[in-house]
């Protein structure tokens, strides 16, 4: 009798230890995630790449992390190699979201599950979902921003100049964020409240290739000499992101001859518009906390990587607001199902905001990232 009993604690404890001790996942048995980032040149892009590599790893996940140089065949390449290194899991933020069906088809042959990262790819069906942020909400954050503080609602008899600085044609986002900012002013400028002095006003004729800093810096230098050097007074520089904003701020500083600041908008939260945000040189940004952006992008991975499918009430569960949304972003092969995070609006007045997030601290007076 006592041997069974001791027999029986024995297999008692066997099984409680196994219990307690965490699942070890032998090399093969590892699942790998492929994160294709387009740039290290534009800040946000490493921000993502390390949250998104960091969620991942911490929950025992090997991540293949590559930054493709804004180079389209470049990302193309890399996405190949990712394939081919058989990863189960591919996030990818396309640099041109119309350059990468050829090789997302490959992927998808591959039985390799995409997610469109923040940007959307287009005329693909290998794509199952997309995380980004509500990007329209993003351009009228901005067009509200400038609507309360010229208090255009209220406003008679007065004319207030402005010019628009958009982003890359080839990013599928470029274009909801000029819409969001531009159809709430679009009342203002038809009733010559606002008026847009160089008459741009098309999305095509404001666009920025690659969101590059020096050719918005470059465009608007060209604006103020032929529309601005007489004296007539800029009021409003409507930018629709950071590295852009960071561009014509430059050109206002330099070649600008009024002595007005202009309202100066932008995106991303990125460390030297921060600075220019303390300074008065910009005067706001939408914030998208990409940190937040990577933890849905890991709850969702987290799904698909055990081979099932987000049920309905997904976002409920979340620790972060997110919309999902079903009409918006059509590829092109129909609507892909968006897991869309809320922006926010950040001028000198809540800096503060952001380093309760954790991820921005204050050195001496302007704000670092906390990220490694
Ligand atoms: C992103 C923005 C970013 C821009 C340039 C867009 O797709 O949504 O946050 O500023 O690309 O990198």
């Amino acid at each position: 009798m006592k041997k069974y009993l001791s027999i029986l604690l024995a297999l008692v404890m066997m099984f409680s230890l196994a219990a307690m001790t965490p699942a070890v996942v032998s090399a093969e048995e590892q699942q790998t995630v492929g994160i294709a980032m387009p740039t290290k040149s534009l800040e946000r892009w490493n921000r993502d790449g390390t949250y998104l590599k960091d969620e991942f790893e911490a929950e025992g996940f090997k991540v293949e992390l590559t930054y493709s140089d804004n180079d389209v065949p470049q990302q193309n390449n890399d996405i190949d190699n990712l394939i081919a290194s058989e990863v189960d899991l591919l996030i990818v933020a396309a640099i041109d979201g119309e350059a990468l069906n050829r090789t997302l088809g490959d992927a998808k042959e591959a039985g390799i599950p995409v997610i469109a990262y923040d940007r959307l790819i287009m005329n693909t069906d290998a794509i199952s979902y997309y995380v980004s942020f509500d990007n329209y909400t993003v351009g009228k954050l901005q067009g509200e921003y400038v609507v309360e503080a010229l208090g255009l609602e209220e406003a008679e008899d007065v004319v207030y100049n402005i010019e628009f600085t958009a982003g890359d044609p080839a990013d599928n986002n470029a274009r909801f964020f000029f819409n969001g900012a531009f159809d709430t002013l679009e009342p203002y400028i038809e009733s010559g409240i606002l008026n847009v002095v160089s008459g741009q006003t098309e999305f095509e004729q404001v666009a920025t290739a690659a969101w590059s800093t020096d050719t918005a810096l470059a465009r608007m230098q060209n604006i103020l000499a032929s529309f601005y050097s007489d004296g007539t007074v800029l009021d409003v520089a409507l930018c629709s992101n950071d590295s852009t904003a960071l561009g014509v701020a430059q050109a206002i500083t330099s070649d600008y001859a009024g002595d007005n600041a202009p309202i100066i908008t932008g995106q991303d939260g990125d460390i030297a518009n921060l600075r220019n945000i303390v300074d008065g040189i910009q005067t706001m940004t939408v914030y998208k906390n990409v940190a937040n952006q990577a933890v849905v992008t890991l709850e969702l991975g987290k799904l698909i990587l055990a081979g099932e499918e987000p049920a309905e009430d997904f976002v409920d569960g979340l620790p972060i607001e997110v919309a999902y949304d079903t009409e918006t972003y059509d590829n092109g092969t129909g609507i892909i199902p968006s897991y869309l995070l809320v922006p926010t609006t950040i001028t000198a007045d809540n800096l503060e905001e952001l380093v309760e997030t954790g991820l921005y601290e204050w050195e001496d007076d302007y704000l670092v990232s906390t990220a490694e």
